[in-house]
């Protein structure tokens, strides 16, 4: 079993039982990969370090967040297969992707709906769309356990004014439940959405064209 050597040392890469469905074997074969809203580029180069045999493609609209992944990659030996750009959700380049990723990120955008149409489009026929949001129900009594507490706090004070800070109008709101990111998905045109994972403070998806 491997872990991730720079982050936590709990953090698996290759699980015995990988969530996504011919997701790991693309990966150890050559995959191409976006992973969108990347931040500072710590899942970008987790994934370029582990998976050598495949391209990642990190993006996101804050620039100085992309000044510093791109050093991050250069330190950790991994810059020539972990590129990075300035780009928002709904316009980052490439098309093709075998793996497109939105990790925490989704909730925090100002225009869901054109960043999932643009994902769409940008993955490979079979491609796959792995999103990683935080843990939440689908109604406020759902959130009412410390998890959600922590949540509804951090997200009034950060997540939401980001999203409403950017064009579009359309937010997830505080903790968007499952309905709430089924329907966006739904809305976008992809024809299969499905839980593959969670943990206490995270639900994966998966979501294919
Ligand atoms: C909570 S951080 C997660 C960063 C990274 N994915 C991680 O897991 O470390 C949310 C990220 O979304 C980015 N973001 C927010 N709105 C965006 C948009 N419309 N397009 C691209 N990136 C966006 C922010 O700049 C920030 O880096």
């Amino acid at each position: 079993m491997s872990r991730a050597r720079s982050c936590s040392r709990w953090v698996r890469l290759r699980p015995s039982s990988p969530a996504l469905e011919g997701v790991q074997e693309k990966l150890l074969s050559g995959a191409k990969v976006a992973d969108i809203g990347c931040g500072l580029g710590a899942s970008t180069i987790l994934l370029a370090r582990e998976y050598p045999n495949s391209a990642f493609a990190g993006s996101d609209y804050h620039d100085q967040s992309i000044d510093l992944a791109r050093k991050r990659a250069e330190d950790a030996g991994v810059s020539g297969r972990a590129t990075f750009e300035v780009a928002t959700a709904a316009a980052f380049s490439g098309t093709g992707y075998d793996l497109a990723a939105t990790f925490d990120c989704l909730h925090d955008m100002g225009d869901p709906l054109s960043a999932a149409r643009h994902i769409r489009q940008a993955l490979a026929p079979d491609g796959t769309w792995l999103i990683a949001e935080p843990n939440a129900g689908d109604t406020i009594n759902d959130n009412l356990n410390p998890v959600g507490r922590i949540y509804y706090n951090a997200s009034t004070l950060l997540c939401i004014p980001n999203a409403m800070s950017q064009a579009g109008g359309y937010t997830l709101g505080a903790q968007a439940g499952e309905a709430a990111i089924r329907q966006l998905i739904t809305d976008a045109g992809f024809t299969r959405f499905r839980r593959a994972a969670e943990t206490p403070f995270n639900l994966i998806y998966e979501v294919r064209p």
